[in-house]
C-alpha cells in the first residue's frame, strides 16, 4: 500500500517537515501550564515532606513524596523552551529571562537538585530524623538557590 505521503514530491516534503515538527510540539502556553503544575505538585510534596521534618515526625512515609519531587526533576530541564520567559505574549509565569540568558548557571542549579533529592530520599528511608531534618534543609537551599535567580517574586 502507498504511504499517503508518497504522492508528494520531495521538495514539497521538506517544507512539509518544519510544519509537522511545529505541529508536534506543545504550545508555549501548553508548556507554561505543564511546567507550573509539575512544579506546583512538586511543592505541595515538599512542604508535606518539610512538615514532618518540623514536627520531629517518623520520616520512611515520606519516601513515596521525595521520589515523586525527584521524578519531576529529572525532566523540568526540559520545560524550558525557548519563548517561554516572563514577558512573552500571553503567557503567565514566573521563569525569568536569566534563565535562557545563563542556561549554563540554570542548568547547573537543576543539576544541583538530584543528588539533594537523592540524600534525602535515603535519610528519609534510614528513618534516622536528624539526618532526615538536615537533608530537608540542605534540599530547601538547592530550590532558593535556583528561584532567586531565574523566578521572578
Ligand atoms: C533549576 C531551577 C529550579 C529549581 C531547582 C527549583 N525550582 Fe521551583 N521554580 C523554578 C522556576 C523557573 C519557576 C517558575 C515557573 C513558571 O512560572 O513558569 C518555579 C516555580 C515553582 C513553584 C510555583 C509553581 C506555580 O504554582 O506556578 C513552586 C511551588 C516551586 N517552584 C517549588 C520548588 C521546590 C519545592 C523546589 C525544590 C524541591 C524547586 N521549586 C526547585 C525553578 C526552579
Amino acid at each position: 500500500m502507498k504511504h499517503w505521503l508518497a504522492g508528494l514530491g520531495a521538495v514539497a516534503l521538506m517544507g512539509a517537515a518544519p510544519v509537522l515538527e511545529a505541529m508536534a510540539q506543545p504550545s508555549p502556553a501548553a508548556v507554561v501550564t505543564q511546567r507550573r503544575e509539575g512544579f506546583k505538585a512538586a511543592g505541595d510534596n515538599m512542604t508535606a515532606v518539610a512538615a514532618v521534618a518540623r514536627a520531629g515526625g517518623d520520616p520512611r512515609g515520606t519516601v513515596e513524596r521525595i521520589a515523586a519531587i525527584q521524578a519531576w526533576f529529572a525532566t523540568a530541564g526540559t520545560m524550558f523552551p525557548a519563548g517561554t520567559q516572563q514577558g512573552a505574549p500571553g503567557l503567565d509565569t514566573r521563569a525569568l529571562p536569566a534563565i535562557w540568558t545563563d542556561r549554563a548557571g540554570f542548568d547547573a542549579a537543576m543539576a544541583a537538585m538530584q543528588p539533594r533529592l537523592v540524600a534525602l530520599r535515603e535519610a528519609a528511608a534510614s528513618g534516622n530524623v536528624a539526618n532526615f531534618q538536615a537533608a530537608v534543609q540542605a534540599t530547601g537551599a538547592a530550590c532558593g538557590d535556583c528561584h532567586r535567580p531565574y523566578r521572578a517574586r
